[in-house]
């Protein structure tokens, strides 16, 4: 049989709580990945600086990103997990690969002009941003990078400075692929657009249950009397319900929409239901996990070691081509 391993690297900025838009489009794929591949995933915590965060808040957004992705399933045993800010061999490979980035490549990136035309002061970290993203790639020779679709423009400067420098110094980087994740529906948030922080409209997997409970309740939904049929494929809890529910739960629940008499109200307390069972287990060992930061923080360390002496060898390889040492 081929050997379909391949090494799967990706990385999550340490941006607040978790909701179920991160978890169904990058979470539970990621998690899911452990199954086949050698796995590395990390906390992008050098590129959490480009928007000056306050340091305590940075500090617990970290730690609780960490807490959060070990609780989804994220398993240390299989996966080097660990901070980015642990493996200085990144900032050096960035600038390596800086001296044969040109400027016009990073002109042209969306993510930095969508940035500063949302008010972000155009600093220098926030310009170079694809370069330090292109090390954190490089630097372990990774093959695949799950990644949003945002981040495909990102994914194609790695790709096009790895083989800038395979050009000029001869083979030593991997040329990464991306895997888009475009088939992971967009999650709907409580108003049906997308769910995301900055609309304020997330369901988050973490929090105070009694709160969270009254958010499903506020799910937008249209004003079809209770006793008329309802479409489920118009329906915003419906659309959640199936993200969570098996084929057999959906289709009894579609029957409630179709046959009419079941009001939205209902629907959603199914919908809570499902939500409940599906993240309970993943809560009460997020509250473990809560118990352990030594624990947690043995994890981080012990995968920036695996992750500090892959990052060497290739960085001794990268020394080696350009003349250096
Ligand atoms: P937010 O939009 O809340 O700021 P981020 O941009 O920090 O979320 O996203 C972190 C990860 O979660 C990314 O991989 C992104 O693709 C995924 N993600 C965020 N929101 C959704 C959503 N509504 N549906 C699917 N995936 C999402
Ligand atoms: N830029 C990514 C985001 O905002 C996070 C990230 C940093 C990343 N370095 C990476 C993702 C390397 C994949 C691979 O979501």
């Amino acid at each position: 049989m081929a050997d379909t391993r391949k090494r799967v690297l990706s990385g999550i900025q340490p941006s607040g709580t978790l909701h179920l838009g991160n978890y169904f489009g990058m979470m539970a794929p990621s998690v899911a990945l452990q199954e086949q591949h050698e796995c590395f995933y990390f906390i992008a915590d050098y590129h959490a600086l480009t928007t000056h965060p306050e340091p305590g808040d940075l500090r617990d957004r970290i730690r609780g990103v960490a807490v959060d992705f070990l609780a989804c399933g994220l398993d240390p045993r299989r996966t080097t997990f660990f901070r980015q800010s642990d493996i200085p061999q990144v900032p050096e490979l960035t600038w390596i690969l800086s001296c044969m980035t040109p400027v016009g490549l990073l002109e042209r990136c969306h993510s930095y002009k969508d940035k500063v035309a949302r008010g972000i002061a155009p600093n220098h970290g926030l310009f170079s941003y694809p370069v330090l993203m292109a090390a954190d790639i490089l630097v372990y020779g990774s093959h695949l990078v799950p990644v949003g679709k945002d981040q495909k423009q990102h994914l194609e400067v790695t790709r096009d400075l790895a083989m800038r420098f395979n050009n000029e110094y001869g083979d030593v980087l991997t040329v990464p692929e991306p895997m888009i994740q475009d088939e992971v529906a967009v999650v709907p948030g409580l108003d049906g657009q997308k769910m995301s922080k900055s609309y304020g409209n997330t369901i988050e997997i973490f929090g105070p249950e009694k709160a969270i409970r009254k958010k499903f309740m506020k799910i937008v939904t249209d004003s079809t009397p209770m006793e008329d049929p309802k479409d489920p494929d118009a329906c915003n809890v419906f659309a959640l319900f199936k993200l969570m529910a098996t084929k057999e739960e959906q289709d009894a629940l579609r029957k409630r929409y179709l046959e009419g008499g079941m009001g939205y109200g209902h629907a959603k307390q199914a919908l809570f239901e499902k939500y409940r069972e599906t993240f309970s287990g993943m809560q009460e060992r997020r509250r473990e996990l809560l118990e352990k930061p030594d624990w947690v923080e043995d994890v981080l360390q012990t995968g920036a070691a695996n992750a500090r002496a892959e990052a060497q060898a290739l960085l001794d390889r990268v020394r080696t081509a350009v003349g250096l040492a």
